[in-house]
């Protein structure tokens, strides 16, 4: 028997291969819950415009909503010979409630329902990561309340260089995911147009609203061009861009609790609920959750990249490549959710050893600025003259194999005779971090009131949502 949903034209069956590469049912199935809702403002609106009669819509929407709770229950049988989860549903549909089945799809077409229906799903996918990184943000908020004041080693190209405070360092990632929500919530904004009733590609003859069925399913409005409504797919594209940014910050933040937790470095602890053994090793304590969510950003950039790649040479309207935009991007999805998770919990879980911490900050030399700056401050030298005399007395400190508050004055006395013993003052790493008072630096009192204007943004956001 050909397909009875459009086999009117055909009287043979499709090859097996042929069938094995049109299915979309494993992938398209996660897509039932907005399949179904779309189908019901769809119905509604028929019967609302005298397109359908009142009691078909009733009876339509009655049988969806009885296979919405089959599939919810796992009662349902998707059949891979009807392709997708919009012949599924239909088809069951036509099962029990009869002859109306057929009139549902009315004034619509698989090209603009599966627009709708992944529409509807990635703005879930939205509305999920922008909660996801919000708990993000407010466990290293904590953390930052906690450490405002606990000194550690700043890098460049990962060389020590000048004292910074853990808060700070945390509180580096709550504007990072910040400017990630921002994205995600910019194209939450262009997302929500709904395609429905573009139908095939051209519109339709039929009096339908579509102002009705966009405004039932949460949409700003319709989108205003059918040829671009079937064919958009830049509201995934979009998502997955800012997705893989987001990524390449958790990977940022994993990476360094990489580094942090090895034992060359010890300056954190992760719990035992965030690290693993080794089977042949008894000592070994492994990040692997750190090291799986900078894996993960590979899952979600190949995703970006692998749509590109399927979109850009699409002539208009739809073509079934199109059909190949789910897997990727769900999967996608789901590996940036459980990296966000997984980082959440180890941000909450990270003990910082702050008496390594502190001894690394105070390595390499790191408060030689504060020394030049002292230079410039009181003995006011220009900078560049301060930067030379600090390098040397640098080298001096470098040659005994001291620290620079260890120098003897007589020693930097002999570099710079007018240096005086008040320098010791800013050579300790609490009074390098405590100087550091300009906006956006990493005095402890300046990461306390931000860390608590952060806790307030929060609050309010969470009132709010
Ligand atoms: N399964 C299809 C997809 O995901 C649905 C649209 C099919 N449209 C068509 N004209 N065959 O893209």
């Amino acid at each position: 028997m050909s397909n009875k949903m459009w086999g009117g034209r055909f009287s043979e069956r499709p090859d097996e291969i042929m069938e094995e590469i049109n299915v979309s049912i494993d992938v398209d199935r996660h897509l039932f819950a907005q399949d179904i809702a779309a189908s019901k403002a769809h119905a509604a609106m028929l019967a609302n415009q005298g397109i359908i009669t009142a009691s078909d819509a009733k009876n339509i929407g009655k049988g969806l909503d009885t296979i919405l709770s089959e599939i919810g229950k796992g009662d349902f049988t998707f059949k891979r010979a009807l392709e997708d989860i919009h012949m599924n549903v239909e088809s069951r549909l036509s099962e029990l409630i009869g002859p109306a089945a057929g009139r549902l799809h009315t004034a619509r077409s698989r090209n603009d329902q599966v627009a709708i229906d992944f529409r509807l799903y990635v703005r879930d996918v939205l509305d999920e990561t922008d909660a996801a990184l919000a708990a993000f943000q407010a466990a290293l908020v904590n953390r930052a309340l906690e450490h405002a004041a606990t000194v550690m080693p700043g890098f460049t190209h990962l060389q020590t260089a000048q004292p910074v405070t853990f808060g700070h360092h945390l509180l580096a990632y709550v504007e990072m995911a910040a400017r990630d929500r921002g994205r995600f919530q910019d194209a939450r904004k262009r997302l929500n147009e709904s395609p429905l009733g573009a139908a095939a590609l051209a519109g339709t003859s039929f009096p339908i609203d579509r102002h009705a069925t966009a405004k039932a399913l949460g949409f700003d409005r319709p989108m205003a061009n059918s040829l671009d409504a079937v064919s958009d797919r830049d509201f995934v594209l979009e998502t997955l861009s800012a997705a893989s940014i987001c990524a390449v910050h958790m990977s940022r933040l994993a990476e360094e609790i990489v580094i942090w937790t090895s034992p060359l470095v010890g300056m954190i602890r992760l719990s035992d609920k965030f690290t693993t053994g080794s089977s042949i090793m008894p000592q070994k304590r492994n990040p692997d959750a750190a090291e799986l969510v900078r894996a993960k950003t590979g899952r979600v950039i190949g995703a970006l990249n692998g749509l590109l790649i399927v979109m850009k040479g699409l002539p208009l309207a739809y073509q079934k490549d199109m059909q190949e935009d789910k897997q990727g991007a769900m999967e996608g999805f789901a590996a940036l959710s459980l990296a966000i998770r997984a980082m959440t919990g180890m941000v909450r879980d990270l003990e910082p050893d702050e008496a390594k911490m502190k001894a690394a900050a105070g390595e390499g030399y790191s408060t030689a600025t504060d020394l030049a700056d002292w230079l410039v401050r009181t003995l006011k030298m220009p900078f560049r003259d301060a930067h030379h005399v600090t390098g040397r007395i640098v080298a001096k400190a470098a040659e005994g194999g001291v620290a620079l508050h260890e120098l003897p004055l007589k020693d930097m006395q002999a570099i710079e005779p007018k240096i005086t013993k008040d320098v010791f003052g800013v050579l300790s790493v609490e009074s390098s971090v405590k100087s550091r008072t300009s906006f956006g630096g990493t005095a402890p009192k300046n990461v306390m009131s931000q860390a608590k204007a952060w806790v307030k943004r929060l609050e309010k956001e969470r009132k709010l949502g």
